[in-house]
């Protein structure tokens, strides 16, 4: 009996819509998913949004919308993508869903009356990015590794969860389970954390400073830490405890994440798990990082590719296709439409859609598109040629998809298009077509060739579930989505004597020039296009921008403000007008650096007191976390221009 397969994906943050990097995870998952379906066992898949938390309630802020209404919007546009990209989960957990928040409540009051959870003040580096503390250790110059942010000193009165109490368990099961952790580096990076003492967890945020979250059953003037309530969605989709669902399938738990939450998977998770009395999941599997030109796409660094834009310019399997086979699974790689194209033309295009097209297209310029009829040597496998081929391809494809080896499962794949390409130059069913004599022998190698494709159509179905069922219908195989690899490994299941439909082109070659020029022209294609997502504000009306009254000033005067190391106060002329404004740009510019300089200057902002200081306007100036730079004209033109 194959044993039942439970699959989750991180939930992701409702800060920042979806991007490539939740794509590949998810996809991940879903091919996973397929492959465990396909061998015959009953899955349960798993995903969702993570929606309380600090992040989520400054995100809010921003767009002046409550954190729900927040969440919601976010929420559903990771909901409506994934069909878009054959998803096929079974279970979109929200963590505002009211059963999961009475899990998380029940499962912390059970830690808290078996005496995990304790009360104390604490003081630590908090990153608002990552929702945790950090040690100095952990820290990369001061900042913190994830988002190059400076973490804040945080003191208060907390929750704590005796993680300590499970450091030497946790580290016995990790050694004593190999595959607990996978790959491999990823263990030892878990390992190396766990030979520091382990820290006890702050579990808990005053609602002083956070209201958005699960009130904490024992003290309803706290809610719970973010990671504390999300991680528990593994379980409390499953209806912890008593569920049939929770019964058959968190035997089987296999997480997939990324190398950024491998602490709160690999330590939090199994000793929260164990110390609520739950046997820990099976598998956590880590991945590494898409990066754009060597940093890592993130939300926070705005560096993101929309899987929307791909999706409508390349489609849903290509990209699948593209996602599983560029990245070797653990290891980071980094993402260039330029390679997408090439490994379209080349993969897609080149090695399986021409050896789709060539085989079908002989197949019914010589039988007319009738199944021919074989020798029954042939069709039971005995003396078909491709068929050991076959079969090894399929024993190497399950081996790594089992392992979570998706691109060594695809490469396995293309091994076999490779030889079956090999086999019709070698066997040159062209020149069997002149001789009548060999008919016979032009049926068996054409018949050997529709068997390998359906093989093929059968193994891409976790990667490429559209082409696969396309390709699978034109070999007569329509009656089903999917085949087990049980089914796909009976050569002969094409039946002679059927009528099989013409092919189509499965992957059309992009030409990249033909693709720039549809992105520069034509209102529909330039729709499509994205704008890159640099986690822009909401789009505004041209109405609203006139509203906007930005003016050419030239500073006559700046001094700094007592006791505001950020803040210089400068005059400025605004031509035949002159005005006080309060600039945030001392860390940058001494009073004589910016004294005389031509700046823009938005005139009509409602003044406002800074420091005691009445300011009457802003000037604009590019700003990172330690740095800004004012905006200066290189053509001057006299004070009060108005700039459009
Ligand atoms: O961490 N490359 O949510 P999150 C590859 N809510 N994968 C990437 C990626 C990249 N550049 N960027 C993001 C959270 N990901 C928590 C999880 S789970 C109980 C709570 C993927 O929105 C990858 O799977 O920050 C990563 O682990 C996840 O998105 C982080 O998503
Ligand atoms: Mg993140």
């Amino acid at each position: 009996m194959p044993t039942p397969f439970y699959i989750t994906t991180p939930i992701y943050y409702v800060n920042a819509k979806p991007h490539l990097g939740h794509t590949y995870t998810t996809i991940a998952a879903d091919c996973a998913k397929r492959f465990h379906a396909m061998s015959g066992g009953e899955t349960f898949f798993l995903t969702g949004t993570d929606e309380h938390g600090d992040k989520i309630v400054k995100a809010a802020q921003q767009q002046s919308v409550s954190p729900k209404t927040y969440a919601d919007q976010i929420s559903k546009l990771f909901f409506d993508l994934w069909p878009k990209l054959n998803i096929s989960y079974d279970h979109f957990i929200r963590t505002t869903d009211p059963d999961h928040i009475s899990i998380v409540t029940q499962i912390l009051q059970k830690i808290f009356d078996a005496g995990d959870i304790y009360f104390s003040e604490y003081e630590g580096l908090y990153c608002f990015g990552c929702e945790r503390f950090y040690t100095e250790r952990e820290l990369v110059d001061g900042k913190c590794p994830d988002h190059g942010t400076k973490p804040e000193i945080i003191k208060e009165s907390n929750y704590f969860f005796k993680m300590s109490r499970y450091q030497a368990w946790l580290i016995d099961h990790i050694k004593k389970n190999p595959d607990f952790i996978q790959p491999e580096r990823y263990r030892n990076e878990a390992l190396a954390f766990l030979r520091e003492p382990l820290e006890d967890l702050c579990i808990s945020r005053p609602k002083s400073r956070l209201e958005w979250g699960i009130t904490l059953p024992f003290d309803e003037n706290y809610v719970t830490y973010v990671w504390f309530d999300a991680l528990i969605n593994y379980i409390s989709a499953l209806g912890y405890p008593d569920h049939e669902k929770f019964k058959k399938f968190w035997p089987a738990a296999q997480h997939i994440v990324a190398k950024d939450i491998l602490k709160p998977h690999g330590i939090y998770w199994p000793i929260m798990l164990k110390a609520a009395g739950i046997d820990i999941y099976k598998h956590l599997h880590v991945h590494g990082y898409w990066n754009i030109d060597e940093t890592k796409m993130s939300k926070s660094l705005g560096n993101v590719v929309d899987p929307g834009y791909l999706l409508s310019t390349y489609g849903t399997d290509a990209i699948r296709f593209f996602l599983m086979r560029e990245m070797v699974f653990g290891l980071d790689s980094s993402f260039s439409e330029t390679t997408l194209i090439e490994r379209i033309n080349s993969d897609l295009a080149n090695d399986l859609g021409n050896l789709f097209s060539r085989v079908l297209a002989m197949f019914h310029k010589y039988f007319n598109g009738q199944v021919p009829s074989v020798a029954a040597e042939i069709r039971n496998g005995q003396k078909a040629d491709l068929m050991d081929d076959a079969y090894s391809t399929i024993d190497e494809f399950k081996q790594a998809m089992e392992d979570f080896a998706f691109h060594k499962a695809i490469h396995a794949i293309w091994a076999l298009i490779s030889k079956m390409n090999k086999y019709v130059v070698s066997t040159a069913p062209w020149e069997l077509a002149k001789n009548e004599n060999e008919k016979d022998r032009l049926g068996a190698v054409i018949y050997n060739l529709l068997e390998g494709l359906r093989v093929i159509a059968g193994l891409i179905y976790p990667i490429m579930p559209e082409t696969s069922h396309t390709m699978n219908s034109h070999l007569g195989q329509k009656d089903k989505t999917f085949f087990t690899l049980e089914e796909i490994k009976r050569w002969g299941a094409i039946s002679p004597g059927e009528n099989l439909p013409k092919p189509v082109t499965l992957f059309p070659r992009i030409d990249p020039k033909k693709l720039n020029q549809k992105k520069s022209s034509g209102t529909e294609q330039k729709q499509k296009v994205p704008k890159p997502s640099l986690g822009l504000k909401p789009e505004i009306s041209f109405e609203e921008v006139l509203k906007l009254d930005l003016r050419v000033a030239t500073v006559i005067h700046a001094e700094k403000i007592p006791k505001a190391n950020k803040l210089l106060k400068l005059e400025v002329n605004l031509g035949g007008e002159k005005r006080t404004i309060v600039a945030g740009i001392a860390k940058s510019y001494t009073p004589e650096e910016i004294t005389g300089k031509k700046i823009i200057v938005l005139a009509n902002l409602k003044p406002a007191k800074l420091m005691g200081v009445r300011s009457e306007g802003m000037l604009l100036a590019a700003v990172t976390d330690d740095a800004c730079s004012v905006v200066t004209l290189d053509n001057p033109l006299p004070s009060g221009t108005p700039v459009k």
